[in-house]
This record gives structure tokens, C-alpha cells and sequence, in this order.
């Protein structure tokens, strides 16, 4: 007889520590750290996640190095930021929560913060417009050294966890794509040569902090880029990981800052949120270019979930599915198909008291309608409350009836209907190969929030589903993902 599903809201070991519950606060880079070290920004909007209800949060993005710097304002672990991390990690644990640092090399992709990008060979970064370096043995030697070191200061910070990054199209995640990866040395061909520095870095990562600290990674399933590193090859190097013992858990993700961001999220491409965050010309290429910048996908729930069961079916150590989780049905579910813990990211910048919302409320959702406005902030920087842009504007139920909400209510279709008369323009200014797609997407995601805000009758759900298949459909004769998306229709 198989055991129960366990309870999300009810306390769980992971590694060396005990969560009060299963879901864990997933990194969304809060953008409040120009100084490089802790701010109050950063612990106020922390600790208003702490005292939500999570399991444990964690602080996005901080570099092993200045060369590791995917956005000019990260934290870059040196000494001088342990005070910072002892005062954010003291308020968290005030509000019975763990805390976890998210650590990274950005790779090509720190050319964006005007240095020149390190990678496996040498490729044009459109971000920087200009060629990375290929990194040499001793960089590869030096910067697993870095991430040891990096740890240890978030050990000496009073942190209970470390997440080691192994996606995004960050180095590490560089090393394992075969598209990025061209080295004819030690560190390149066969899958075990481009595994090699993940391996290394876990290592060297589990031998700094010793057992008492909680080591996870975040590693890609799927770069969502054609002839990038996929779910078959990432199953292979998570094994890997596996029987080399240095991690407690491994969180699943997906796509890469790099060559296909919106992979990760899924939803609406915030162009011209991104656009009102650059200086110009930036500003300008985004609104001109923006669309193929930044190419959509409709968003479903647990986007990620039919990949993360092949993890589930090859691996027994524990796993934190990731991807657009937004009801505690969903969270339920995951426990019942075997993952140890969920990782949240917009809806808790939507709603930071979510979790304990949802542990009261068997019907509990979020608010969070997945615009991806908030990605924006990635560079505007994360106010401390409320984090999501939207948040301020009425909700649903609050729009209903009242005489805000009559207005909001006439207002966003309203703003709808512009942006699609805007695309509209721009297919027939550019000929976007991908127009129609993308609208269609467009057109789902906006039927299936007004089915979740409005309860539409079921002849629009229905048409809102042939909508996503017709997308599927164009998405395998494209080729871009037809692989994976084989994978999923066969799940
Ligand atoms: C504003 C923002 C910033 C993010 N920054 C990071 C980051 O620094 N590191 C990272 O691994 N993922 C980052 N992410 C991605 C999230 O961790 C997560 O993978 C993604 O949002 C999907 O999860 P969700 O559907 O629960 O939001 C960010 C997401 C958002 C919305
Ligand atoms: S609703 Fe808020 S948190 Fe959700 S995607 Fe939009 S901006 Fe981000």
C-alpha cells in the first residue's frame, strides 16, 4: 500500500534542516542591492515574505564574484556582506521561517552589466553587442574556488541553505548546453565532460558548508533553445548530481536569460514594462524589437510539470518542482506525484501572505494573473510592499461592485484591445514569422484569466483550449520545442 501524500503546510526535512512547511519562496531577483551588500529594502521585503507563511525564502541572485554579475546592483559575496546576512537571516528566523542564498556566476550573460562575459567558447552577446571570452582552466579552477568561497560567507552569514545556480543559461548552465558549449577539453563534448563543472561546483559547494547547511541547485530541465541542453541529457547530469551526494535537493527549472527568457515564466512578454526600465537606446530596441526579444508562451498550470515527472521517475533524492503553481489543489498535487517541495516566485510577489492564506483555505488561489509586469523590477528594483505592480489596483472581488471597479473593469479590456490593435502594427510593420502564435497566446491567456476572475461559461474555456492546442500545434511545426513538447503530450 502506497503512504499518503504528506501534508504542504505540516513541517518537512530538507538535508540538515526542518521547514515548518513544504513550500519554498523561489528567487525573483529583487533588484534593491546598488551597494552590493544587504539593504533594508531587501530584508523588509524579506521578512514580509517570512511572516506570509513560507517554508523558507530566498535571496535571488547574489554573485560569487564581481565578474559573476548578471545586473549592475547584485550582491557580491565578499566579507563585508556577512553583517548584511546575519541581520536579513535574524529578521527571517524572527518570523519562523529559513532562509537560503541563491548563488551564481552569470556567465555571457554578465556582459549585460558592461564586463566582458566568461564562457564555456566564445559566443556574441546580444545583450552587451559584443564577444565573450572563452574561460580557460584556470578561470573554470578559480571560480568553483569562488563559489566555495561564496558559500561559506552565506554559512558565516547564519543562513540555513545555499542554492547553487545551474540554469538560466548561467555559466554553469552554459557548460551544460550543447549549443553554447564547443570545448574540446575536459569540460566539453560528451555530456559527462560538459557536467564536469556542475559536478565540481557542487562539490566544492557541500565541502565549504560542511553538513549542517542545506545545499540545493536549480537546474534546467530544458533551455527552451533548439539545439540547447534538454530534458533526456538534464535527467542524465541530475543522476549525476544524485550519486555524487554533495546536494540535498535539486529545484527544476527551465529557459535561459540569454537566448529565451520568457521560457521560464510562460505568460505575457511585459514589453513595454522592460522598455520603461532601459535607458535609451535600449529603451528603443526593446519597443522596435521587443517581440522577438522576447518571444511568448502561453502559461499553464505547473508549465513545468510534465518534464519534472521524468525527474521524479529516474531520482529518488528529493525535488522542488517550480513553474507556475498558483492554487493549493496544485501543491497538493505535487505531493501526491512525489515532490518533496513546491517553489513559488510571482505569486508571492503578488500576494507575500499567500501560504498561509492557502493553509487556511482548501479552495485557495492566487491573485497573481501572470502579466509578468514584474519582471521589470528585475531592474526598477522590488519595492518592499507591495512587490507585485499590480497589486495596488483593485482585486476581483474588490472590482465587483464597487465604483473602482466599475471603472477598472471598463479600463483593462480597454487596454487589451490597444495592445492588440499595437501588434497588430508591429505584424504589419515587421512580418513577426510568429504573429499569429503569439496573439493567439495572447488571446488564452487573457480567456483564461477572465475565467478565473469572471467564471466565463464553459463554451469559452473550450475555446480558449483550442486556442492552446492550435499554438502547440504551430510550436511542433516551428521545431523550436518539438521534442520536449512530444515529451509532455505523452506524459
Ligand atoms: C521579478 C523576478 C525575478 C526573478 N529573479 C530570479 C533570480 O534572480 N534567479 C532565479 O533563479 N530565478 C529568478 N526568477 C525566476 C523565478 O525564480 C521562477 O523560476 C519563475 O518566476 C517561475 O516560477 P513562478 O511561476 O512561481 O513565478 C525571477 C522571477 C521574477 C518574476
Ligand atoms: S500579477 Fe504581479 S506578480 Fe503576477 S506576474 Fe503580474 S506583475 Fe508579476
Amino acid at each position: 500500500m502506497t503512504s499518503p501524500a504528506p501534508d504542504p503546510f505540516a513541517p518537512a526535512k530538507l538535508g540538515p534542516l526542518t521547514l515548518r512547511n513544504r513550500v519554498i519562496k523561489a528567487a525573483t531577483f529583487e533588484g534593491v542591492t546598488r551597494e552590493h551588500v544587504v539593504s533594508d529594502r531587501l530584508i523588509a521585503f524579506h521578512r514580509r515574505v517570512a511572516a506570509g507563511g513560507v517554508g523558507m525564502t530566498t535571496v535571488a541572485y547574489c554573485a560569487v564574484s564581481p565578474e559573476g554579475c548578471g545586473t549592475p546592483n547584485e550582491i557580491v559575496l565578499t566579507r563585508d556582506t556577512v553583517p548584511g546576512l546575519r541581520t536579513i537571516a535574524d529578521a527571517v528566523h524572527a518570523e519562523g521561517a529559513a532562509i537560503s542564498a541563491q548563488i551564481g556566476h552569470a556567465g555571457a550573460v554578465a556582459a549585460a552589466a558592461r564586463i566582458k562575459g566568461v564562457g564555456p567558447s566564445p559566443i556574441f552577446s546580444p545583450l552587451a553587442m559584443k564577444r565573450t571570452r572563452a574561460a580557460t582552466l584556470e578561470d573554470i579552477g578559480r571560480i568553483t574556488r569562488e563559489f566555495a568561497d561564496a558559500a561559506r560567507i552565506v554559512a558565516d552569514g547564519g543562513f540555513d541553505a545555499v542554492e547553487i545556480h545551474l540554469g538560466h543559461g548561467y555559466l554553469v548552465s552554459e557548460f551544460l548546453s550543447p549549443k553554447l558549449n564547443k570545448r574540446t577539453d575536459a569540460y566539453g563534448g560528451s555530456l559527462e565532460n560538459r557536467a564536469r563543472f556542475a559536478r565540481e561546483v557542487a562539490r566544492a559547494v557541500r565541502d565549504a558548508v560542511g553538513p549542517n547547511l542545506a545545499v540545493l541547485a536549480k537546474l534546467n530541465m530544458s533551455d527552451g533553445v533548439a539545439g540547447g541542453f534538454w530534458v533526456d541529457e538534464s535527467v542524465e547530469v541530475a543522476r549525476l548530481l544524485e550519486a555524487d551526494g554533495a546536494l540535498d535537493a535539486i529545484e527544476l527549472t527551465g529557459g535561459s536569460s540569454l537566448e529565451n527568457p520568457m521560457y521560464l515564466f510562460r505568460g505575457e512578454a511585459p514589453i513595454h514594462e522592460m522598455a520603461a526600465a532601459f535607458p535609451q537606446p535600449i529603451k528603443g530596441m526593446f519597443k522596435l524589437f521587443g517581440n522577438r526579444f522576447l518571444p511568448s508562451y502561453p502559461f499553464e498550470e505547473t508549465y513545468f510539470l510534465p518534464y519534472a515527472r521524468q525527474f521524479r521517475a529516474a531520482l529518488s533524492m528529493p525535488l522542488v518542482l517550480l513553474g507556475g503553481i498558483t492554487r493549493r489543489a496544485t501543491i497538493e498535487q505535487a505531493m501526491r506525484e512525489g515532490f518533496e517541495f513546491v517553489a513559488m516566485g510571482r505569486t508571492l510577489l503578488r500576494e507575500p501572505d499567500l501560504v498561509a492564506r492557502m493553509a487556511k483555505d482548501e479552495a485557495g488561489e492566487s491573485l497573481c494573473v501572470h502579466c509578468n509586469k514584474c519582471m521589470a523590477t528585475i531592474y526598477r528594483g522590488t519595492p518592499s510592499a507591495p512587490p507585485c505592480p499590480l497589486a495596488s489596483l483593485a482585486t476581483a472581488e474588490e472590482r465587483r461592485g464597487s465604483p473602482v471597479g466599475l471603472l477598472a473593469a471598463s479600463i483593462l479590456p480597454a487596454r487589451e484591445g490597444r495592445e492588440t490593435e499595437r501588434d497588430e502594427r508591429q505584424r504589419r510593420r515587421f512580418g513577426h514569422h510568429d504573429f499569429d502564435a503569439r496573439a493567439r497566446e495572447r488571446g488564452r491567456d487573457r480567456a483564461a484569466r477572465r475565467v478565473r476572475q469572471h467564471g466565463l461559461r464553459d463554451r469559452e474555456r473550450r475555446e480558449a483550449e483550442a486556442e492552446r492546442r492550435e499554438v502547440q500545434r504551430r510550436e511542433h511545426e516551428r521545431g523550436g520545442l518539438v521534442r520536449v513538447e512530444h515529451g509532455v503530450g505523452q506524459q
